[in-house]
């Protein structure tokens, strides 16, 4: 066991819900790529380097008959999250203090494996551990998320980096380094003519690390190990250990050079038809930085056609808003990221109208398919691309599980307690669905805290009015209504 202590016992890491390691997502992407994952509502997840467990903790509470396991090397998250473990009472979540290079076959199997932002942070023997783990613990049918930096994209964080640590090895305080760090990047930065190239990159760089944390810079930046790697390179390492490339943890953006007729042909008459070069080329048209791989046994059959035969065992919901088109007979249906999709494609209409009435709920495309045939959208290899064509652009996503979200706005209405919890820490929650929902107003935040279930309108309403008694009462009671409806939405009001 290693007792030392660790940077990030000395300073938290910045930890949040990453809605692409939810077992439901990797089900559903397995399932996409034609195999049978375990279910998500009985399955078994472990988490290699949960830190405090910002990530496990929800999903444990969401999915209550599935066992959750967790480890990492700082004693001091690991204790917080276990904290919150007994704070809520959840039984089928342990996370315990472990070093990577200690743990093994005594854990068991398990459908579903992560690692979140260890892989391209940590020395070699430690990489080549997770990736053994991962193929020794995975059961046949399961699945492992791995995220990393990629290169060409990681030269570029590495080029600025070097000249970080350069400028802050003899700063002991974690603030200072990360202070004189910036300062260091913009003295460089500004010492370049405007529109010069070499601006521009570093601009980007410094740009990027403004929406970041302090914590954050200080673990990511100026860390000791940094290694991103080519996806060629990081697939070879997993096949060293009988595992292959599944997919990427969520489709590629509308705009991805994957999606351009021109280049994919030129990039298929350079590489031929091998997928694997073919998504590295894809990787340098993109200038990749990270990747969220899943990967698989390399025994099982993956398909890459998105066939409608495994489209039919998923689940859809949208979160798209419809509106009357210009054309007789068109809709406007827009994203909540401000995608927006024109069409008079009957059987499109009919699918988003009813994901929209559903919405935050997931509709089995199986149970919808006899409407939307007959509205015009028949499940063959047309409809499953047509249905790409929606997933793509996040105007419908798929799903492997249905979240236990309120049926509708009770009378006592109840916020989940794991999104109270983060209420009470932080101005943002993680839902049931695994997104981070904003809770930057104070009134919303109040009110989600108030939300466990005992009072009902008026006593909502009056606990309001005694939390804001600045704020007039009519104000309170819009806000009121208009929060639990943005709550219901953003699942999190739990059945
Ligand atoms: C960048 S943080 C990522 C934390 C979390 N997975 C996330 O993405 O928010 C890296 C984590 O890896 C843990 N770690 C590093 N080496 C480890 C090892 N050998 N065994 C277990 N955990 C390790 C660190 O303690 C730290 O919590």
């Amino acid at each position: 066991m290693h007792n030392e202590q660790s940077p990030y016992d000395a300073v938290a890491y910045p930890s949040y819900s990453y809605p692409d390691t939810h077992p439901n997502r990797l089900a559903a992407m397995a399932t996409l790529h034609g195999l049978s994952p375990a279910p998500v509502e009985h399955c078994r997840v472990l988490e290699v380097a949960c830190n405090e467990g910002a990530n496990l903790i929800p999903m444990a509470y969401a999915i209550p008959q599935s066992e959750f396991v967790g480890f990492d090397l700082a004693r001091v998250p690991v204790e917080r999250g276990q904290q919150r473990i007994r704070e809520l009472g959840l039984t089928n979540i342990r996370i315990f203090e472990g070093d990577l290079l200690d743990v093994g076959a005594e854990l068991g199997q398990f459908d579903y494996i992560l690692a979140h932002g260890l892989y391209a942070w940590v020395s070699e023997p430690v990489r080549d551990r997770l990736l053994a783990i991962c193929g020794q613990l995975l059961t046949p049918n399961g699945a492992a998320f791995v995220s990393y930096d990629a290169l060409p994209g990681g030269h570029l964080r590495k080029m600025t980096r070097e000249m970080m640590l350069f400028g802050t090895k003899d700063i002991a305080g974690p603030q200072e380094r990360v202070i004189e760090a910036r300062a260091l990047l913009q003295l460089v930065l500004e010492a370049r003519p405007e529109g010069d190239a070499y601006r521009l990159l570093l601009a980007k760089q410094v740009e990027s690390m403004e929406k970041r944390s302090a914590q954050s810079i200080y673990h990511d930046e100026l860390g000791q190990q940094y290694h991103p790697v080519l996806f060629t390179e990081f697939v070879q390492h997993a096949s060293r250990h009988g595992l292959q490339y599944l997919s990427e943890a969520s489709l590629p953006p509308p705009n991805d050079p994957g999606s351009q007729p021109d280049f994919k042909r030129a990039a298929e008459s350079a590489v031929g038809s091998d997928v694997l070069k073919q998504e590295q080329m894809m990787d340098f048209a993109r200038m990749r930085v990270f990747r969220e791989t899943l990967l698989c046994r390399a025994e099982c059959a993956v398909r890459r056609d998105f066939a409608a035969q495994d489209m039919r065992r998923l689940l859809l919901t949208s979160q798209a808003v419809s509106s009357p088109g210009q054309a007789a007979g068109a809709k406007v249906f827009t994203s909540p990221s401000g995608v927006k999709l024109e069409t008079n494609h009957t059987g499109v209409i009919a699918l988003l109208e009813m994901l929209e009435a559903a919405s935050p709920h997931a509709l089995g495309l199986e149970e919808l398919e006899p409407q939307l045939v007959e509205a015009g959208l028949s499940l063959d290899a047309e409809g499953a691309a047509v249905l790409m064509q929606l997933a793509v652009p996040r105007l419908i996503t798929f799903h492997a599980w249905k979240a236990p979200l309120a049926q509708e706005i009770s009378v006592r209405p109840r916020a989940s307690a794991i999104s109270r919890q983060d209420a009470a820490l932080r101005p943002y929650a993680t839902t049931l669905l695994h997104a981070t929902s904003s809770l930057s107003e104070p009134v919303a935040r109040r009110l989600l805290l108030l939300l466990d279930g005992t009072r009902d309108r008026a006593g909502l309403l009056e606990a309001m009015k005694a939390a804001f008694p600045d704020v007039p009462g009519e104000e309170l009671a819009t806000q009121l209504e208009r929060g639990l409806s943005v709550f219901y939405r953003a699942a999190l009001l739990e059945a």
